[in-house]
Parts: C-alpha cells; sequence; structure tokens
C-alpha cells in the first residue's frame, strides 16, 4: 500500500544483437546471457520472451567489417539482412514491438555515430543518411525509431522525413541525453563498432553537465521527439529525475551494457546476490523518474516476476 514506486517487465525494453547467417547463438564474452542471434534461432527465442510477459524489442545488427564504408551504406541496402529480418519478426509476431537504433555505427568504417572527414565529424552531412536509415527501418516494419547520434537537429530532419512519406504512425524515442561514457565498451566489442579513431565527446554530452541535458531535450521536445531518453541510466539519475520534472512527455533510461556486466560480473564471482541486485537496479531508475528502460536485464527480471 506505501511502496511509492513500481515495476514491472512492462516497463522494460530489450536490446537484442542480430547477425547474419543460420544457427547462430554466439555469446558475448562482456555481456553473459546475451547473445548474436541469427534469425532462425532468435524466432524462438522470442517466442520464449513474449510468453514471459516482454512487449517491446530493441535491435540491433551486427555487421561484418566488408560491408561497412564510410556513409554507411549498407543500412539502407535492398539486400540488408536486418531490415530483412525485421520484417520477418514483424510477420511472426505482429504485436511485439519492435524499436531500432538509428546512428551510422555499426555500418561505418570509421566506427562513429556521424560521418567523418579529415578527423572531425560532420553534423549536418550525416542527417540525410540518417533519414534513409530511419525510413528504410520503417518500411521494413519497426514501430519505434531510437536515433542514437547525438547529431543536431536530427529529431526534426528524421520527423520529417518519416512524415513525408506517410510514417506518420512511427514514434520516435530520441537519445536525448547520451553521454560520452565509459560504460558502453561491452556493446561495442557486441557489434564490433569501436571508433577507428578519435572518442565520441564531441557529439555525445560531458558527464559534468545537466543543464545541457534539459537544453538537448528541450531541442528534441519541439522537433517531435516521443520520448525522451538518458543514457547511461545509473550514473545519470539525477538526470533521468531533472527531465522527468520538466517534460510532459515519457522519460526511458538506458541501463547500458557496461553497467550490466559490473553487476554479471561481481554476481559470477558470488560477492553479489543477482536477482537482488537487478531488481534493486531497474527500481532505482524507475524511481528517478524513467517510465521504460531499455536493459540487458529485462528477460531475466521476467524470469524472477514468474517465480
Ligand atoms: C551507438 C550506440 C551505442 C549504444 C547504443 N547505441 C554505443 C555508442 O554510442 O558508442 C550503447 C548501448 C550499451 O552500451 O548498452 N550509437
Amino acid at each position: 500500500m506505501v511502496e511509492e514506486t513500481s515495476l514491472s517487465v512492462d516497463n522494460l525494453i530489450y536490446p537484442v544483437f542480430l547477425k547474419d547467417g543460420k544457427g547462430i547463438k554466439e555469446e558475448i564474452t562482456s555481456m553473459p546471457t546475451n547473445y548474436r542471434w541469427s534469425l532462425d534461432l532468435l524466432l524462438s527465442e522470442l517466442e520464449e520472451c513474449q510468453k514471459l510477459g516482454i512487449n517491446t524489442i530493441d535491435l540491433f545488427p551486427a555487421v561484418d567489417n566488408s560491408l561497412k564504408d564510410s556513409i554507411a551504406s549498407y543500412s539502407y541496402a535492398d539486400d540488408n539482412f536486418y531490415l530483412h529480418a525485421i520484417r520477418t519478426i514483424k510477420e511472426h509476431f505482429p504485436d511485439l514491438m519492435i524499436m531500432s537504433d538509428v546512428a551510422m555505427d555499426p555500418y561505418s568504417s570509421d566506427g562513429h555515430d556521424g560521418m567523418v572527414r579529415n578527423g572531425a565529424i560532420l553534423n549536418d552531412e550525416t542527417l540525410p543518411i540518417l533519414n534513409r536509415m530511419a525510413l528504410a527501418q520503417a518500411q521494413a516494419g519497426v514501430d519505434i525509431i531510437g536515433p542514437s547520434d547525438m547529431m543536431d537537429g536530427r529529431i526534426g530532419a528524421i520527423r520529417e522525413h518519416l512524415d513525408e512519406h506517410s510514417y506518420t504512425n512511427i514514434s520516435i524515442m530520441s537519445y536525448s541525453a547520451k553521454y560520452a561514457s565509459a560504460f558502453y565498451g561491452p556493446f561495442r566489442d557486441a557489434l564490433n563498432s569501436a571508433p577507428k579513431h578519435g572518442d565520441k565527446k564531441t557529439y555525445q554530452m560531458n558527464p559534468a553537465n545537466k543543464k545541457e541535458a534539459i537544453l538537448e531535450a528541450e531541442l528534441d521536445f519541439q522537433e517531435g521527439a516521443d520520448f525522451l531518453m538518458v543514457k547511461p541510466a545509473l550514473c545519470y539519475l539525477d538526470v533521468i529525475h531533472v527531465l522527468n520534472e520538466n517534460f510532459t512527455i515519457p522519460i526511458t533510461a538506458y541501463n547500458v551494457s557496461g553497467e550490466c556486466s559490473m553487476i554479471y560480473a561481481a554476481a559470477e564471482k558470488g560477492w553479489i546476490n543477482y536477482e537482488a541486485a537487478v531488481y534493486e537496479t531497474l527500481l532505482s531508475i524507475r524511481r528517478a523518474g524513467a517510465s521504460g528502460i531499455l536493459t540487458y536485464f529485462a528477460k531475466d527480471f521476467a524470469k524472477m516476476m514468474q517465480k
């Protein structure tokens, strides 16, 4: 009766990694219990997830290096395995909400989220590429577009581009306050997407800043975002809180790979109790003000709830 915060599987979005091929279930070393799946095996995995009550997944492609180039052209190529997989997943599970990341890094030979020339990230030149990528994903059946690149003006550009092509019903969950964080390492291992040179500090946020997060969120809100995301979650609970106090649209948070890996590793050593730590972690993100949480713990949490 007096508990102030609730937490259920309905609040969770499950990130899932996809790889081209057949019969593949490759464990990601730095994130035990998470895999790179080929489509055939992923379908039965998703059936299990849906039975556990998971309603929303966030898909990421692991792209072969030979297909990467400086303009991320594979991201909207007709024979793209990832877009094909989205179509098939949607056919099999029409009620499952599919979110997909929009950023150049999984497809870029530079490993950056934007286009690179002479070592600099070109903000405005990146926008048309993001537009094409978002439209290709919408056409494949994605329900929620998740621009994770932090280029300025991309929410407005993508919204306009989708609307012009009659995809007015596709929502946008903007990675609004995405910090240049040390906690993305295991994710970059999973996709082999680490920057080939430099870092992401010219477009991702400085961990020292909170007011800037309000500015970034305000711009995304004005440009038409449907959700505002804070990423990572745990070092930035204060940012989740301040955005939730200041905006009327839902705030979400990404409990990122490195945050999960710390718990996996400590639990593996027997230093903490896995289930209790997962519960407390997710509850704290909800208490800070996130309505939705992207987390690699989604499936384990759903299993815990069934017990
Ligand atoms: C890429 C992207 C990243 C994550 C989600 N989308 C990594 C990055 O910005 O380098 C990180 C997710 C995680 O660490 O779990 N645009």
